[in-house]
């Protein structure tokens, strides 16, 4: 690591493109908040319905009273370079896995972990993702129309999730760089993390199983799994003594090591826990590896100060970041489902 970091600020998340959204933030729609038109969030909205009876208001409320986990931060930025040229002119996070875009996975375990304020940290030229959520009226009108009832449920559901803040990220800085863009709209309160890459199918939510332990041991919270020695040098990697069945308590991590380096075989997979200490970390931290502001290496600095634990999930994990990666995800899925299972192991089988 070199370099120490200017200083670093949420003020630093661009607003430019305000204006051309404008039109339809002015659209009559009672979902839609007003934005601090200073820094920070440019957009925020609601996906979910906003009249409520008094007795969903309450219910939502007592969760909220009792959940300490309530916020998420999905760091989306970056050019996607892997899947150009298609990422040219369509954001990494809408890249489907069959008819699903990555950020609906994403988004989706939050909303079933039982967090639903969301913030989606993108780069310039994010338009489509903020359309992804709020489908156009004209859309909406037409399959109205049709009476298309299949299709008007399937696009509200993806409304329906979450409160979905999109913040931008000028520059491609780094994963720790992208968190701290978030800051304004953590405060100061724990929240959850979690990169869209990481696709990971499971029946208790990652997240949920994350909380779970941050419930009963506080402080920072990591998703882990074993890696094979050729993934190594590309994850942040642990150093930790096993503590319960699948819980490890950590005492070092390494972003990126080299083999030689690395102290174990357990990475960190997109999902956390954090304290908002954490933006204070990153602030105060260095450049690290591949010349970015890391994560990983603001979190190891809260190591002796604030208890650090590792959750070796289960679920299966795919990283869906290359285009092998997202066809192994698609495949996964598709054998999932009885509509297309057979393309997978049927007689009518995909063969070369
Ligand atoms: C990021 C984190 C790394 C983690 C990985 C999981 O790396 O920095 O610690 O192991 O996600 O996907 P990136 O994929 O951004 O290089």
């Amino acid at each position: 690591m070199s370099g120490l970091l200017e200083e670093l600020s949420p003020a630093e998340a661009d607003c430019r493109y305000r204006t051309p959204l404008a039109p339809r933030l002015a659209r009559p729609s009672s979902s839609i908040r007003p934005l601090n038109p200073n820094f920070g969030p440019f957009l925020s909205f609601s996906t979910r319905p906003v009249t409520l009876g008094t007795y969903r208001c309450f219910i939502r409320y007592t969760i909220r009273m009792v959940q300490a986990v309530r916020k998420a931060v999905i760091p989306a930025a970056g050019l996607g370079t892997r899947f150009l040229p298609v990422t040219s002119a369509v954001p990494k996070p809408l890249l489907p896995v069959i008819a699903k875009p990555l950020i609906e996975y994403g988004v989706a375990e939050l909303a079933s972990s039982g967090i639903h304020e969301i913030a989606i940290v993108l780069s310039p030229g994010l338009k489509a993702v903020a359309d992804y959520f709020r489908p156009s009226e004209s859309l909406i009108e037409e399959l109205t129309k049709r009476e298309d009832s299949e299709r008007l449920t399937r696009l509200r559901k993806i409304t329906e999730l979450a409160d979905i803040t999109l913040i931008e990220q000028k520059e491609p800085r780094g994963l720790g760089h992208a968190v701290l863009m978030a800051q304004d709209f953590i405060g100061d309160e724990p929240f959850a993390v979690l990169l869209p890459d990481d696709l990971i199918w499971s029946q208790v939510p990652v997240i949920a199983q994350l909380t779970q332990v941050f419930e009963e041991l506080k402080g920072n919270v990591l998703a882990a799994k074993r890696v094979p020695t050729e993934a190594i040098s590309s994850l942040g990697i642990i150093a930790s003594d096993p503590l319960t069945p699948g819980v490890h308590r950590v005492h070092g991590l390494i972003e990126k090591p080299l083999l030689e380096e690395a102290p174990s075989d357990l990475a960190i997979i997109g999902r956390y826990i954090l304290m908002p200490e954490v933006f204070d970390r990153v602030k105060n931290g260095l450049v690290g590896a591949l010349g970015e502001i890391q994560l990983t290496d603001a979190i190891a600095t809260t190591i002796g100060k604030t208890p650090l634990h590792a959750c070796e999930f289960t679920g299966h994990h795919i990283d869906a970041g290359t285009p092998r990666g997202m066809l192994e995800a698609n495949l996964y899925e598709a054998q999932r489902r009885p509509d297309l299972k057979d393309l997978i192991t049927g007689p009518g089988a995909v063969s070369h």
